[in-house]
């Protein structure tokens, strides 16, 4: 009986893993939706700062709610050398990133002074191979954080609870209170419409 119920748990987890891959495949397949060139600028006239790394513009997308609501500025985690629009080489490079933990280097930085001046961000990413993608790895240790408020928010194909990226970012963020219980989660394809969820999670949190 026992057995029996292991290879059941098994075959859904495999399942499971399966659907992800194929929507990440999806994905592959599909146009980007970025903005390689968003007008903002950081200058720490805000308390709030909202920044995000996204490669296909879901992310990119929810950040631009959150700053709307907050009145938060808005900062892309954009790495040196870009991950190109191919969906298998990103996702190969991606994978290789995260197996030997290489940080990418980042052509876009805060200067310290203005940093100070936050003392709430909202972190966004996509969930890249069940982790955190690298890139925001590199963003998280830049950056002296201590006593900030870190809040997350992330899209995903499958993995809904963010699967391993919500810790990694408590891990990274040293010194910050990581709002974990609030990540706010959502299904890639769900993005475009979903300004109104991503609104009220602003407005329940409070910040
Ligand atoms: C390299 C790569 C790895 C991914 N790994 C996962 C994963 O492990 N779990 C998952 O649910 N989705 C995975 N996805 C899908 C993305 O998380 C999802 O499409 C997300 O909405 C993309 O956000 P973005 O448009 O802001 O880049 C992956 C996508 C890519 C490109």
């Amino acid at each position: 009986m026992k057995k029996k119920r292991i290879i059941i748990a098994g075959i859904i987890v495999l399942v499971a893993a399966i659907a992800i891959l194929i929507g990440m495949r999806f994905l592959g397949s599909r146009s980007m939706g970025i903005d390689n060139d968003p007008e903002a600028e950081v200058k720490g006239d805000s308390n709030v700062l909202v920044a995000y790394f996204s490669w296909s513009g879901n992310g990119q997308q929810m950040a631009n709610w959150i700053s709307e609501e907050t009145g938060g500025e808005l900062f892309r985690i954009v790495p040196s050398e870009s991950y190109g629009e191919d969906f298998d080489s990103c996702a190969d490079r991606a994978k290789n990133e995260l197996d030997n933990e290489i940080r990418p280097e980042l052509s876009e930085h805060i200067d310290a002074e203005t940093m100070a001046q936050y003392d709430v961000i909202y972190l966004g990413f996509p969930v890249w191979w069940y982790d955190l993608p690298m890139p925001v790895w590199t963003f998280l240790e830049e950056y002296d954080l201590s006593g900030k408020t870190v809040i997350p928010f992330f899209s995903h194909n499958g993995s809904s609870n963010g699967a391993n990226s919500v810790k990694r970012v408590t891990e990274l963020a040293d010194g910050a209170t990581v709002l974990t219980e609030n990540a706010l989660s959502l299904r890639g394809s769900d993005v475009s419409g979903s300004e109104q969820e991503v609104k009220d999670w602003v407005k329940d949190i409070g910040r």
